[in-house]
């Protein structure tokens, strides 16, 4: 059983009893010259970076499990609450801020970053600490024909990701990240380091795709790595709606979820433009007979074809740009400069021709933001709804992200765009509850109310079924209630405990 932290300020006593254990070297406090830039080092939201956003008491630059395990041993003896840090990418920055006013400290994994592949097992395990882009390359570097199945983002943090689900090109074929992971080292909320047989078969279901935070700190993933030819073909094909961009969007809903599991196909709707961006397995030869007899409306043809390995198809799907070096997928720094707000839903059922010419109208504005379609089908919708958390599996056609985005102020002509698109979008998408991706992290859809020091259950329910369905977040509700029952490991969005008595 586990002791509520104490609520009074034991600022001063938490940071002496990290000192036992930690080097006081990686224990940044507001005073150390380096706290800024390491506070600021995997920000990607400069939304939560300002001024007025409230600091962490201390980060914590973990070099190793024994630093996280001093952390959350002090933090609940002294009743400092910990947000965890691994790529920084948290859409609403609760990895490194907390919306209610209370004492927190920042674990910062960045400094565990760690691939080791076993090139013959076609496994790895992966610390928390690594982005996609540094898995990508480590296991490509050490097998080309390997690979893995998670986002397009290179700089986003396997920690955060992981936890979340992890969509991306490949997962027709191969499923989420978190559908990919064989074991992972924890630390609980008592300050113990369990694996996936010491953690339970519940604990270990909730942190492959449960969200991060309410479990404990994932300090490592096992994963299954993906065979790939030795050539994939990747393309970018742009229409305006002059040139049928409407026709094409319409068809690709249908079309996208049923085609070949090697053939991933997103749409980037922006500036009355939609951007078909593809990804093969396999070679230009091979694609083009499948669009002419099953897109034909694209017009795909030979020169729009880009044969390359896949992992320069991860650099050239994220960024549209071919030849940059490899070594980019390394490069760990965020640029500070876009501002942005996220939302997301699921679609089920086809939107209409019609429906499509009104949504592209939203797009006109000089506050029009862009929304970017992931299709589903293949092997990430045979997958059971209740297997992992992520419950958006058959009969999900796709999901949508709509991004707002501005360079300066306070943004508010952008966010209410997306706030009256998002209202206007209600209409097509799943209802009751309007479903969303919790990578794709929304404050609005709901945050916990805390009771007594404990989140409640109903206060979760709001925005947790719109992520996980009403099964699968009564589930991780009464996983944390075991795992957790004192809330420890809590922000404004994690899974509540729910105890025997409610
Ligand atoms: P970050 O470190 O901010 O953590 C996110 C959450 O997880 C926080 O609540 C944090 O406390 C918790 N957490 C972090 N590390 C943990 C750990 N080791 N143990 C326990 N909890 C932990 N998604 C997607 O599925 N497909 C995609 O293609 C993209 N693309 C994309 C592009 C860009 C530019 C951004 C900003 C984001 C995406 N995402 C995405 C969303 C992304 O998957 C999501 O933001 C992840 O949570 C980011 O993980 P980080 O480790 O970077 O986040």
């Amino acid at each position: 059983h586990f002791p509520a932290p104490s609520s009074a300020a034991g600022a001063g006593d938490f940071l002496r009893c990290l000192s036992a254990s930690v080097p006081s070297q990686l224990v940044l406090t507001p005073g150390s010259p380096s706290f800024t830039p390491v506070l600021a080092s995997s920000i990607r939201n400069p939304r939560f970076f300002t001024p007025a956003t409230p600091r962490p008491l201390c980060i914590v630059a973990a070099a190793n499990a024994s630093h996280v395990q001093a952390a959350v041993v002090c933090g609940r003896r002294h009743g400092v609450r910990l947000r965890v840090r691994s790529g920084g990418h948290d859409y609403e920055g609760l990895s490194y801020r907390s919306v209610r006013a209370e004492e927190f400290a920042v674990v910062d994994l960045a400094g565990l970053r760690g691939v080791r592949v076993d090139r013959r097992g076609a496994t790895a395990w992966v610390d928390s600490g690594a982005t996609v882009g540094e898995l990508y390359y480590a296991v490509a570097k050490a097998d080309p024909q390997l690979a893995f199945p998670a986002g397009v983002c290179p700089t986003i943090g396997v920690g955060g990701h992981f936890s979340g689900g992890g969509i991306g090109m490949m997962m027709r074929k191969h499923g989420l990240a978190a559908d990919n992971v064989l074991d992972a080292t924890l630390v609980d909320a008592a300050g113990r380091l369990l694996n996936k047989n010491t953690m339970g078969s519940d604990v270990f279901w909730a942190i492959r795709g449960g969200g991060g935070e309410s479990f404990g700190v994932v300090l490592s993933w096992e994963v299954r790595l993906v065979r790939v030819p030795p050539r994939v073909t990747a393309f970018t094909v742009q229409r305006t709606i002059a040139q049928g961009a409407i026709d094409a969007v319409t068809k690709w809903q249908t079309l996208a979820p049923a085609l070949p599991d090697e053939l991933a196909i997103r749409v980037v709707i922006q500036n009355q433009q939609a951007r078909f961006q593809s990804l093969f397995l396999g070679t230009c030869d091979q694609l083009l007979p499948v669009m002419s007899s099953r897109f034909p409306e694209l017009g795909v043809t030979r020169a729009d074809c880009r044969e390359m390995t896949w992992l320069q198809s991860t650099l050239y799907i994220n960024s549209d740009t071919a030849n940059q070096p490899l070594e980019t997928l390394l490069n760990r720094t965020t640029s500070l400069s876009t501002f942005t707000k996220n939302k997301s839903d699921y679609v089920k059922q086809a939107i209409t021709r019609e429906s499509w010419q009104k949504i592209f109208a939203w797009f006109n504005g000089p506050n029009a933001g862009l929304m970017i379609l992931e299709p589903h089908g293949g092997q990430v919708s045979r997958i059971a709804d209740g297997d992992t958390p992520y419950p958006y599996r058959s009969g999900v056609m796709y999901n949508i992200q709509h991004i707002a985005f501005w360079s300066g102020g306070d943004g508010a002509a952008a966010t209410n765009w997306i706030n009256s698109f998002y209202s206007f979008m209600g209409q097509f998408v799943t209802k009751n509850p309007r479903a969303a991706y919790v990578n794709y992290r929304d404050l609005d859809i709901g945050q916990n109310a805390v009771v007594n020091g404990v989140s409640t259950f109903d206060s979760g329910k709001v925005w947790g079924e719109k992520y996980f369905g009403a099964a699968n977040f009564k589930r991780l509700a009464i996983t944390k209630g075991k795992a957790d029952p004192s809330d420890y490991f809590r922000n404004e969005q994690s899974v509540p405990p729910l105890l025997p008595r409610n």
